[in-house]
Order: structure tokens, then sequence, then C-alpha cells
């Protein structure tokens, strides 16, 4: 769903950079910024508006209801995965997509970038990750996560710094990209029933878009990719038939990763 009357609303007495955070985000958007007038967010809502976007010093956060929690980024999990990547232990997404220093990754279900990150620290300076996310505000802010926050552990922020992400519908920036010009490309659709313990993910399954990989998409994605196209599962349901005879790699609790290898 894309919100058709989205505003930005400043915190009470914005400092500059949370300004121009704010004037990122109306630009990236295409919506008016208000300053916020004693109003809460219910109160903005009652104006007309079908999505709010709240810049403060620290966080843009994506509201589509005065009584939902609000889409926010933040490095979460990466930070722990990418810890994992630094103390030499094995994570799941790397080794079932064969990454390695110097390697091309295209996230074609970008979403918070948690993914993107732990591939960017992976790849390293000499890799090249880019992401595409279909709803334009989830892509916005996390546009602007990615390039303005700074987390504690530079391995995190220089991932963060790293990673492209672009507003589009995967069908379109695959259909764009030459063959054979990307190691890896990756899906990680929504599952239909979420994983029990990922409450993270529940702000973003509200916003995000979930119509599915459609085969087109997948016939894409494997003229594209040079090495794999890698589609994340749950282990416990059957898998869409297209992909139904790709290689499991198993990760943890109940999901894991389909892999088909080219040539
Ligand atoms: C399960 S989330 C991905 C989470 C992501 N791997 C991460 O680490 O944060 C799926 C995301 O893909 C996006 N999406 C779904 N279909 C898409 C499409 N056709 N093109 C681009 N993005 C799409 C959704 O809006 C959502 O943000």
């Amino acid at each position: 769903m894309t919100p058709e009357r989205p505003v930005v609303v400043l915190c009470p007495k914005p400092d500059d950079e949370t300004v121009s955070a704010a004037r990122f985000l109306a630009t990236e958007i295409g919506c008016p910024i208000q300053p916020r007038r004693g109003r809460t967010i219910a109160g903005v809502f009652r104006e007309g508006h079908d999505a709010v976007i709240g810049v403060s010093k620290t966080h843009a956060s994506f509201f589509i209801s005065s009584h939902e929690p609000p889409f926010l980024f933040h490095p979460g999990l990466a930070k722990n995965r990418i810890g994992s990547l630094l103390r030499g232990e094995p994570e799941t997404l790397t080794r079932a997509a064969g990454l390695v220093e110097g390697s091309t990754f295209f996230d074609a279900t970008l979403g918070r970038a948690t993914d993107a990150l732990v591939v960017a620290h992976a790849v390293g300076d000499s890799g090249r990750v880019v992401g595409v996310e279909a709803n334009p505000i989830v892509a916005a802010v996390v546009r602007l996560g990615l390039r303005r926050s700074v987390v504690p552990g530079k391995a995190v922020t220089a991932a963060m710094r790293r990673v492209e992400a672009r507003q589009g519908d995967h069908r379109d920036a695959l259909a764009a990209e030459a063959s054979d010009s990307w190691d890896v490309v990756y899906f990680d659709p929504f599952f239909e029933k979420q994983v029990r313990g990922s409450v993270d993910m529940t702000p973003l399954r509200l916003v995000g878009c979930h119509d599915g990989v459609s085969v087109g998409a997948l016939e894409e994605a494997q003229r594209v990719a040079r090495r794999c196209v890698v589609h994340k599962v749950r282990v416990d349901h059957d898998p869409p038939p297209a992909i139904q005879d790709w290689n499991l790699v198993r990760g943890k609790r109940r999901t894991g990763y389909l892999v088909w290898h080219k040539g």
C-alpha cells in the first residue's frame, strides 16, 4: 500500500541536521513538511493524512496509523550478525550465497536492509550491494538511515555507507540490468505467517509490499545473476513450485535459503 497523502512532521525545536533530514525525506517522498505545532501523531492523522513520517534528531518514524508501531530504520540484528562474522563464525546467508570479498549482490527485497548490511560487510569495499524496495516511504527512510546513522562499532557504520538503496519494483529493476551482471540476486519476500519471535518485523509487515515473487521476476533474476539466485524460505512450509528443486541451505529457527546455481 502506497499512501496518497503523506506528510513529514518535525519534532519540537528541531536542530539544523533534523531539518535537513526532514527535507531529504520530503523530497524523496514528494510530500510537504510541517512543524509539530504541539500536535500528537493522532492529531496529524485527523487532519486527513494517511501516512506521517515523524523526524527527530535520532530517528525517522513512518506511521500508517496512530495506534500501530511505526517503521524505523535501525541496523538491529545486522549488528549481531556482523559481530559473528568479525569473530570468524559462520553466517548462513553469506555461506548460502557463497559471498567473498569483492562479490556483487542485488537485493531485490531490501526492506530494512538488515540482510544487505550483513552482505555489505562480507563483500567489503571492493564488493557492491544494491537493494530495491517497493514502498517509497520505506525506501526513503532506509536510504536516510544508511547515509546518516552512526552506531557503535565502525564495521556496521561502514557497511551502512556501502549499501545503495533504490526505490522501485524489482521486476522493473531486474529487467533494466544486463545479463550476468551481478554475482548474486536475492529475494526475501514476506512469509505468509510471521516467524514466531520476529515481532521486530511487525512494522515492516504493516507497510511493505506482500505481492510475492513472480515467476517472471525469478526468470529475470536467473538471467541477471552470474553465479546464483538465493530465495529465503520457511523450511516448515512448501516452497513456491517454481523453486522447489533449488538447493536448500538451512538457517536458524525455521528459515533457510533455496539456491539456484547458474551453469
Ligand atoms: C521480508 S521483507 C525483506 C527484509 C529484508 N531482507 C531485511 O533484511 O530487512 C520484504 C521486503 O520486500 C519488499 N518488496 C516486496 N515485493 C517487492 C517488489 N516487487 N519490489 C521491491 N520490493 C519488494 C517489501 O516491501 C518488504 O520491504
